[in-house]
């Protein structure tokens, strides 16, 4: 019979993260600090974040133990599967093979929770009291907010506006685990009512939001902030994704040959392909491929440069590909990918041709979400559902060329809160949008006065 599904025990979960600053091709430009355009040190980060975080977001070691406090928590549903969508691959009719990574397992529903859980729980130690954060399509918030419960750390959120009126129940779901959610801009920080006063209409956007949120952990001494994407120590966190996926493609005697993840700050993508990455850069042959929407394309048309992470300029400048920090995207219906910078260790592996970038459309991608639901079941997210597009495309490649390629997906969560998306795509409501040239100039010109990556 065929296997479907490959498991893992939980006596076989990964007792480390893998940080691939370890094996960088090219080493990381450092992020500077937004008043002095100086390298910042982990003093500056610490009114931000609790120090054993900030010990991660430096580190170099390639291994960092996973706590047994953190795994056990994990254990709600990891494991994750390693699934295999045959019939996925017999509606395309392909001779590729392809597997997903299901994380859409986890309370919250996507893979946000495999960082929110050790963020939550380093702060606990550190004695953080409160957490803010921001969301978009509010599955970080949700993540969050489950993992606050789970170690008694009140959750503070700042949701995208856009986001908070299509999707009240992901606000109703962090209530349930006893979160506070406003709708950004809000009229709680200086810099939520700065916003307002300039554009009361304002769809709201994740650099708004982020302000808002830094801004309120700032304030209070014991109130710490959280980010559920772009930073190092989030990329690592989520590399158990990838670790558990490389033991169980050694169990099946199996390898990818194409790896691919959509990409709004990195985080899901970098999970599963990092560990893949490391055998990349040590010479395997293998293609890596990070999917974005072409309404917010920051990987395929934003430069690599040092920008800040939110609209009010209170972050560090971090090297990466971005559209500029006041970018407002339009209100597509992934709004976990309406993000305008991206992770730097995404974006240096871009630059290093160890990650290829990809830009789709939308309808396209609820194409590809409606087949993937029809033949392997479960619903994706709107954010997923641009992998699947992608896996869609490499597995009619592999048709017409006649290989037999071997394809990995990140099934980074289910859509099930998100079914006003599809319903707009049904009713022929959707459309496709490409950023104008003008936008791509704006950016540069949002940056001309920075900070310059060193090249050298
Ligand atoms: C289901 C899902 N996938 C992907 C993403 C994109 O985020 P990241 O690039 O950090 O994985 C999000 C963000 O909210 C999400 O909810």
């Amino acid at each position: 019979m065929e296997v479907k599904k490959i498991l893992l025990t939980e006596d076989e979960m990964p007792r480390q993260w893998y940080n691939i600053a370890a094996d960088m091709p090219t080493a990381m430009q450092p992020p500077l600090h937004p008043g002095t355009g100086q390298p910042v040190g982990p003093d500056d980060l610490a009114p931000i974040f609790p120090m054993n975080l900030i010990e991660q977001e430096v580190s170099t070691e390639r291994w960092i133990d996973i706590p047994d406090e953190v795994l056990g928590v994990l254990k709600i549903w990891r494991p994750a599967p390693l699934v295999r969508a045959y019939n996925l691959e017999k509606a395309l009719d392909t001779p590729a093979k392809i597997y997903y990574k299901n994380e859409s397992y986890s309370p919250a529903g996507s893979h946000k929770p495999n960082t929110a859980v050790p963020q939550a729980y380093y702060n606990k130690v550190f004695g953080t009291k409160h957490i803010t954060t921001e969301t978009g399509a509010g599955q970080w918030g949700s993540a969050l907010s489950f993992a606050g419960a789970q170690y008694g750390i009140d959750i503070v959120v700042y949701m995208v506006k856009i986001s908070y009126q299509q999707k009240p129940y992901r606000r109703l779901m962090m209530n349930t685990w006893g979160a506070q959610c406003y709708a950004s801009p809000s009229t709680r920080t200086e810099a939520g009512r700065k916003m307002l006063e300039k554009d009361p209409d304002t769809p709201g956007s994740l650099g708004m939001a982020i302000s808002e949120a830094v801004e309120a952990a700032v304030s209070r001494e014991d109130t710490k902030y959280a980010l559920g994407s772009v930073l190092n120590h989030v990329m690592t966190h989520q590399t158990i994704i990838g670790l558990e996926a490389l033991k169980q493609f050694e169990k099946v005697g199996d390898y990818p040959d194409i790896v691919i993840g959509c990409a709004g700050g990195g985080s899901n993508f970098a999970g599963l392909s990092f560990p893949f990455a490391r055998d990349k850069i040590h010479g395997k042959e293998m293609r890596i491929i990070a999917v974005e929407p072409t309404s917010c394309p920051t990987m395929t048309r934003g430069p690599f440069a040092y920008d800040f992470g939110d609209t009010v300029q209170m972050t560090p400048l971090l090297p990466m590909h971005t559209l500029g920090h006041d970018f407002v995207p339009a209100p597509i219906h992934a709004g976990g990918l309406r993000y305008h910078g991206m992770a730097p260790q995404v974006s240096q592996l871009i630059e290093d041709k160890i990650i290829e970038p990809l830009a789709v459309h939308q309808i396209e991608t609820f194409e590809a979400g409606v087949l993937f639901a029809r033949t392997e079941g479960i619903i994706p997210a709107p954010e997923t559902d641009h992998a699947i597009a992608a896996v869609i495309r490499e597995a009619k490649r592999a048709k017409e060329e006649g290989k037999e390629k071997t394809i990995l997906f990140n099934m980074s969560g289910h859509g099930l809160v998100d079914l006003a998306a599809y319903d707009a795509y049904f009713s022929g409501k959707l459309s496709d949008y490409a950023l104008p040239e003008e936008e791509i100039e704006r950016a540069l010109k949002t940056i001309e006065s920075l900070p310059k990556i060193n090249a050298g």
